[in-house]
């Protein structure tokens, strides 16, 4: 069989024989859940190296560049809580630091039938994985047409800008790290529900502040982050070779779906 011309099953695209997703009630599946939830308490994120096969990646970078075309851009600039800046800052109000993010998202809709990427996306067994390892008792896929799991491609200059999340967690998967810049980079509880901590965030988007970790980036990796207090960012691209990468939504509730204004702004239509 050749490996990448024809990726019909699951196990295909991901390594069930390293991540038994599939049998989570083993002792290796109670280690693996296990572990990811000791991860994202210690450090706020967990990576599974090797989670998607080289073959399924290849197949997906393939498929992202083909699409490049017909991807969204977004150029915008933010502050890292994405409200108003305010009239008058106080100095070194945080919120008044502008921050940039751009990059090019080819949605849901657009994503081919038998793209790795479609096949784990409508795995129930990495639903039900996911839900456990982020300790969630409700746990779905999207039902958005467009954002339920998408392609993001980032050029030279691009970057996500510092910034805090609205979801409580993010799922992603590395396709195509840059070579040279496209670092995921956070700082871990910078905030808590009780405390913005203003102060240590103006200290970290001036770069003064120690404790930045950044996230392992190679191929194939799976991660789980948690971003509402941590702050975090992608790095500009620097290299000429586009960084790219899948982010696949979920929600507590069932059927959940973005709301048509959201849609606009991400993919430049409703559906
Ligand atoms: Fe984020």
């Amino acid at each position: 069989m050749s490996g990448s011309s024809l990726i019909t099953a699951v196990e295909q695209v991901i390594d069930l024989d390293r991540y038994p997703i599939d049998k989570l009630d083993s002792p290796r599946g109670r280690a693996l859940v296990a572990f990811c939830r000791a991860s994202l308490a210690f450090e706020g994120a967990c990576q599974l190296p090797g989670f998607v096969r080289p073959e399924a990646v290849e197949l997906l970078i393939t498929e992202a560049l083909e699409k490049h075309g017909v991807a969204y851009r977004t150029d915008d600039t933010h502050n890292v809580y994405f409200e108003p800046v305010p009239d008058e800052p106080s100095e070194n109000d945080p919120a008044a630091a502008l921050q940039h993010s751009s990059k090019s998202a080819i949605a849901w809709d657009l994503i081919g039938p038998s793209s790795p990427l479609r096949i784990a996306y409508e795995c129930d067994d990495l639903t039900r994985f996911l839900g456990e390892a982020l300790g969630m008792p409700e746990f779905h896929p999207y039902a958005d047409p467009l954002g339920a799991a998408s392609l993001m491609l980032f050029e030279k200059g691009d970057e996500l800008g510092w910034h805090f999340d609205r979801s409580p967690f993010a799922v992603t998967l590395m396709l195509q790290p840059s070579t040279v810049g496209g670092d995921y980079e956070y700082h871990h509880h910078l905030r808590s529900a009780d405390d913005e901590n203003k102060s240590d965030v103006t200290s970290a988007l001036q770069g003064d502040l120690p404790g930045r970790i950044k996230l392992y980036n190679a191929p194939g990796t799976l991660s789980m982050f948690r971003g509402q207090y941590s702050l975090h960012r992608v790095s500009p691209i620097e290299a000429d070779e586009v960084r790219i990468n899948a982010v696949l939504a979920y929600s507590a509730k069932p059927g959940d779906k973005l709301n048509q204004l959201t849609q606009e702004l991400f993919y430049g239509r409703t559906a």
